[in-house]
């Protein structure tokens, strides 16, 4: 039978998972918006909202990357199977790109000239002039970074899908709490 995962893990992760699938939809809908303009403001809400999810988002991750780390859940295993190794090499790419995604969001936001207010309650240090060129730098990394992402997750659903076919007890260690 496969090992329990603490319930704060699955908890995260379905947290994780949530927040990836809502900043897609919500970049595709904030960018399709008329630009800001005395008139127009419609961008706020979801920009705002788009921020303050993929910062929360990013501590969520370094928090379960620090439970993979130093939590007992990730017992040293010797002998693990081809598909084990596979599955850690994926899980360590969306890490990383998660991390990647979230941190070229905040300097392209930080170079843009505008401010982001977490959560309508803490401003975030503006700590860079406005600079145009740093802000397209860093949004085409968000861009190709996000991309990355999207297929690194395809392959995990993949993954979880061949798995639940299988009916091998993998899928179960992320429904059950
Ligand atoms: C896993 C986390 C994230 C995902 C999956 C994600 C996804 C996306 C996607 C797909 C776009 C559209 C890109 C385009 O068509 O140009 C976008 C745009 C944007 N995102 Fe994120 N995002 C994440 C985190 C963040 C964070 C943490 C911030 C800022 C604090 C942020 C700020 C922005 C901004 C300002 C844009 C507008 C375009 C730009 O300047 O790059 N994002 N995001
Ligand atoms: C945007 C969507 C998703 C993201 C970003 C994501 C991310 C992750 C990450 C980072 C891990 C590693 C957790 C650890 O440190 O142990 C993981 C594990 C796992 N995920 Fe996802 N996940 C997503 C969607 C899904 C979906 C839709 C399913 C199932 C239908 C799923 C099933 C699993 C399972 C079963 C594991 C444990 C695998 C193992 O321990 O070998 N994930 N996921």
């Amino acid at each position: 039978m496969a090992k329990q995962l603490p319930r704060s893990k699955v908890i995260m992760h379905w947290i994780t998972a949530t927040s990836v699938f809502f900043l897609f939809v919500s970049s595709w809908w904030m960018l399709s918006l008329p630009l800001p303009s005395d008139v127009f403001t419609y961008r706020q809400l979801p920009f705002q909202l788009h921020k303050n999810i993929g910062i929360t988002l990013l501590a969520i991750v370094v928090t379960m990357i620090a439970m993979r780390v130093y939590g007992r859940e990730q017992s040293i295993q010797a002998n693990k199977t081809r598909l084990e190794k596979l599955a850690d090499v994926d899980h360590l790419l969306t890490y990383f790109l998660l991390i990647a995604c979230c941190i070229s969001g905040y300097l392209s936001s930080a170079y843009s000239g505008w401010e982001t207010t977490l959560w309508w309650l803490v401003d975030l240090p503006g700590w860079s002039e406005e600079n145009d060129d740093l802000n397209i730098l860093f949004s085409d990394i968000h861009l190709w970074t996000c991309w990355a992402l999207l297929a690194v997750v395809a392959l995990h659903i993949s993954a979880a899908l061949y798995h639940a076919f299988k009916d091998d007890g993998v899928i179960d260690k992320m429904f059950r709490l």
